[in-house]
């Protein structure tokens, strides 16, 4: 299987503050200069520069049946690959919704391997202009698969090319301007087309329509998460004891992403500090080195929780009024933080506002 990535600039960046809010970020960095910008990084779920890159193909399982987790979504998967494999059709178009880092663009890779058809990987923000959805359509083959990450940050021209060739495998393109315009249509080869989101609700009803399969990742538990990590530090190459990875995996957010990256930071700890095999000990206190807390809470997390607590008596409270008592930007705590303290239960989504829990309070000593 041939994987084609098309040129895009950071895809998975978590929302980038911007105008007023980009003084909440300055403050932050002011507010606690000992915290590296590495530090904050490392449990971003959004993917890096070395993430996206191909640097992270050796470690990426290939097959679904090395795929640790999302039992559910794997069970649907199998059934439409051989489905389509014994009608010899590309499969149905697939959408793939879910917080990010938990495995959309590696799942796009395996149905490729498994279908044997190459996978061309892009990204929403690449394809501004209609040419460039053009340019990857008509260069497709037969089963081909199309990943484009972000599809619901797609420009309305280039969703709308993308409605005749989901439905009807053919491209209309209009050619010349004013009274001159024609349309033409050229036939594309059947092909499947792999959505991933973050946020589904953001997507058109007509473009969502147009996926027979919908499918959302999960957080990943921590007994998966373990395993992944045991897989990564086999292959790898990284001594470590099965409690140094259940370590790792309670510390990583429910997202393999994060373990991957832990690992290879608690790696990194252990080799410069002399000390094999990584057990529980030497990843607990590698961990607390990087800033990440026994449940996998940064900085900003403990800063958000304790704000609530202790200055709005743990809320109810509006995500404007947390934002500003924190410096923090109002779309980054709601897209980047409280995903995972909604998971873990520290935090309630109320009609009144946020709240903060018990097990919050507990968690903190507050
Ligand atoms: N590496 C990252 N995610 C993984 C998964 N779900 N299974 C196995 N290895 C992984």
């Amino acid at each position: 299987m041939a994987i084609v990535r098309e040129q895009f600039q950071q895809p998975n960046k978590p929302p980038q503050p911007s105008g007023k809010k980009q003084q909440g970020k300055k403050k932050k960095s002011r507010r606690n200069q000992s915290q590296t910008e590495n530090d904050a990084d490392l449990l971003q779920a959004t993917a890096n520069a070395e993430e996206t890159g191909n640097q992270e193909e050796g470690i990426r399982p290939q097959r679904l049946a090395d795929y640790i987790g999302q039992k559910e979504l794997k069970g649907v998967l199998e059934i439409a690959i051989q489905a389509a494999k014994a009608r010899n059709e590309a499969m149905d178009h697939l959408l793939l919704y879910g917080p990010p880092g938990l495995g959309k663009t590696t799942m796009s890779l395996i149905l490729a391997t498994e279908m044997e058809v190459d996978c061309k990987i892009t990204a929403a923000p690449a394809l501004e202009r209609p040419r460039d959805i053009v340019g990857i359509l008509v260069n497709l083959k037969p089963g081909d698969i199309l990943f484009i990450d972000e599809i619901h940050r797609l420009s309305r021209m280039t969703e709308e090319l993308l409605y005749p060739a989901m439905e009807d495998y053919r491209l209309d393109i209009t050619i010349g301007k004013g009274q001159t315009a024609r349309t033409r249509s050229i036939p594309l080869p059947k092909f499947t087309l792999v959505g991933a989101t973050t946020k589904v609700g953001s997507l058109t009803s007509p473009l969502r329509d147009r996926f027979g399969l919908i499918q959302r990742l999960r957080f990943y538990e921590p007994d998966e998460l373990s395993l992944i990590v045991q897989r990564t530090a086999e292959l790898l190459q990284v001594p470590m004891n099965v409690d140094g990875a259940e370590e790792i995996a309670r510390r990583s957010r429910g997202t393999p992403r994060i373990a991957n990256r832990l690992l290879k930071r608690v790696r990194d700890y252990a080799q410069v500090k002399g000390l094999a095999p990584i057990n529980q000990e030497i990843a607990a206190e590698a961990m607390e080195v990087f800033n990440v807390d026994p449940k996998g809470l940064d900085w900003t997390d403990r800063l958000v929780l304790s704000v609530m607590i202790e200055q709005f008596n743990g809320g109810p409270v509006g995500l404007e009024a947390v934002a500003s008592a924190t410096g923090e930007d109002a779309q980054t705590i709601e897209e980047v933080y409280e995903p995972y303290l909604l998971q873990i239960g520290y935090l309630h989504r109320t009609p009144r506002g946020r709240v903060a829990t018990e097990a919050a309070r507990k968690h903190l000593g507050l």
